[in-house]
């Protein structure tokens, strides 16, 4: 249309004259101040008060997508440690099979609170990374991700409680022992 318009225009004043000036169409340049993301609407819910099937369940479903997407403002936990719970050799440690560092609620929701540094021994491997503190996410998702963790890639740990995940916000990081030097 404006190519027209301006062609036109041309034609038209082919004498002496100025040719009028086309109006300037300056396309308008929005610079969108981009707002910071309003956090993600946290869903409600009684989990003491929920018979414990219906809470299982409800855990294992929000647990699922904390770990694939990182819920409310977290890092999705699948990025490193795996859609299938392995992680990466060397890189990321393994979810999978570790009674002994997930068995206990409070240390499992420590890891999740609190971060975890330095070398590490997992199922004899060792790890030297920086697992960043997920502090942001709610009591309960917290709760959820680490339940979905503790009964998914062949884990049955059983489920842990919100109030687990209080408690280890108030309790010393947990520690994995280091390798023998
Ligand atoms: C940026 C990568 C990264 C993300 C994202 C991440 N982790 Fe980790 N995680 C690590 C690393 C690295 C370690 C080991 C740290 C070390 O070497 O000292 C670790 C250790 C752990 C441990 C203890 C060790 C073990 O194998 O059991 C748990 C439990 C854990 N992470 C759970 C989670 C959960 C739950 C999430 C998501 C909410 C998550 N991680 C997100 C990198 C990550």
């Amino acid at each position: 249309m404006s190519m027209v318009f301006v062609v036109l225009g041309l034609i038209a004043c082919g004498g002496g004259e100025a040719p009028p000036v086309a109006p300037e169409v300056k396309p308008e340049i929005k610079v969108e101040e981009k707002a910071p993301e309003p956090p993600k609407a946290v869903e409600k819910v009684d989990l003491a008060a929920m018979p414990e099937a219906d809470r299982n369940a409800w855990l294992m479903k929000k647990g699922q997508e904390v770990y694939e997407t990182g819920g409310s403002g977290g890092l999705a936990c699948t990025t490193c440690h795996q859609p299938d719970g392995k992680g990466l050799a060397g890189t990321f440690p393994p979810l999978a099979g570790q009674k002994d560092l997930m068995g206990d609620c409070v240390r499992h929701a420590g890891f999740v609170v609190h971060g975890l540094m330095g070398e590490i021994v997992v199922d004899g491997a060792k790890y030297n990374g920086a697992m960043p503190a997920q502090n942001v996410l709610t009591d309960d998702e917290i709760a959820a991700v680490i339940s979905f963790e503790r009964n998914s890639f062949g884990n049955t740990f059983g489920y842990c409680m919100p109030s687990d995940v209080a408690t280890a916000r108030t309790s010393p990081a947990p520690t994995i022992a280091a390798p023998a030097p």
